[in-house]
């Protein structure tokens, strides 16, 4: 049971919307972050209908202001902040030479300064009260993937910074992971199908053909990762990278 508060950014739908979910139904009091509070109105109702705790904020990740604003307002509002999870995401994929520098620019800024300025206004919460759960969002495409490399790059610094703040948290009893999903149904993945002009169900089949476990990921295969890693049973895990992807690296 996890009788704490959690923020979870990027919530309103898909992976976020999954872990807060299970988070709630964990027993956290759970912030969900995204662009518009409206976006997560649905999520913040089906929380609630299940006897959970859920408060929408508008925070966009990449903004330093919104940042610390949003986690001032979080711990006055449920008390404290006690375990985050950077998972705020898009996609601008495109081969090296047709992508523009802004198509560069928001991956890095959404992912990695998210990553940074959300976990940095975090341990201001966290440090004092000596304990806190971060986990972050990699993904299989660090270790390469053709059409990303904005979104292979920023998820390989996902790892850098996973290990890094693992090191300089951890002496304020401070646990900081990642978890590197493969192929997930969400509106990210059928937003790809459409943009190579493939349906979903067929690409999702592709992908499941070439997984050792043969089958594609559900929101909630990461949900529950998160919410293990953000728990006390995680506690001697730190600085870690989770692969959570049917084998497909195999
Ligand atoms: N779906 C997959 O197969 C997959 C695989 C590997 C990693 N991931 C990662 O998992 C995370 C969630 O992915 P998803 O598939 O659920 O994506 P999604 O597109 O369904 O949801 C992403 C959410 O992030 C929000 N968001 C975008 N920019 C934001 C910003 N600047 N500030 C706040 N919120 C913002 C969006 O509004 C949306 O609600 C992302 O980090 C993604 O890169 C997904």
């Amino acid at each position: 049971m996890l009788s704490r508060v959690a923020i979870v950014t990027g919530a309103a739908r898909g992976i976020g919307a999954a872990t807060a979910v299970k988070l709630a139904s964990d027993g956290a009091a759970v912030a969900v972050l995204d662009l518009s509070s409206d976006a997560c109105a649905p999520l913040v109702d089906q929380i609630r209908s299940a006897g959970g705790t859920a408060v929408a904020f508008s925070c966009d990740v990449a903004d330093e202001a919104q940042v610390d604003a949003v986690f001032d307002k979080v711990a006055g509002e449920l008390g404290s902040v006690d375990v985050l999870v950077n998972n705020a995401g898009v996609l601008r994929d495109n081969l090296l030479h047709k992508m523009s520098s802004s198509d560069w620019d928001i991956v890095m800024n959404v992912h990695l300064r998210g990553a940074f300025l959300c976990s940095r206004a975090a341990q201001r919460h966290m440090v004092p009260q000596r304990s806190g759960k971060i986990v972050n969002t990699s993904s299989v495409s660090a270790l390469g993937n053709r059409g990303q490399a904005n979104y292979a790059a920023a998820k390989a610094g996902i790892q850098g910074l996973t290990r890094t703040l693992a090191m300089e948290l951890g002496p304020f009893g401070i646990n900081v992971n990642a978890v590197a999903p493969g192929f997930i149904v969400t509106e990210m993945t059928d937003a790809t199908a459409a943009r190579v002009g493939i349906a979903a169900e067929d690409m999702q089949a592709k992908a499941a053909e070439i997984t050792p476990l043969r089958r594609v990921g559900q929101p909630s295969d990461i949900a529950n990762v998160v919410a293990f890693l953000a728990s006390d049973a995680a506690s001697f895990i730190t600085g870690q990278t989770i692969y959570v992807d049917g084998g497909r690296r195999l």
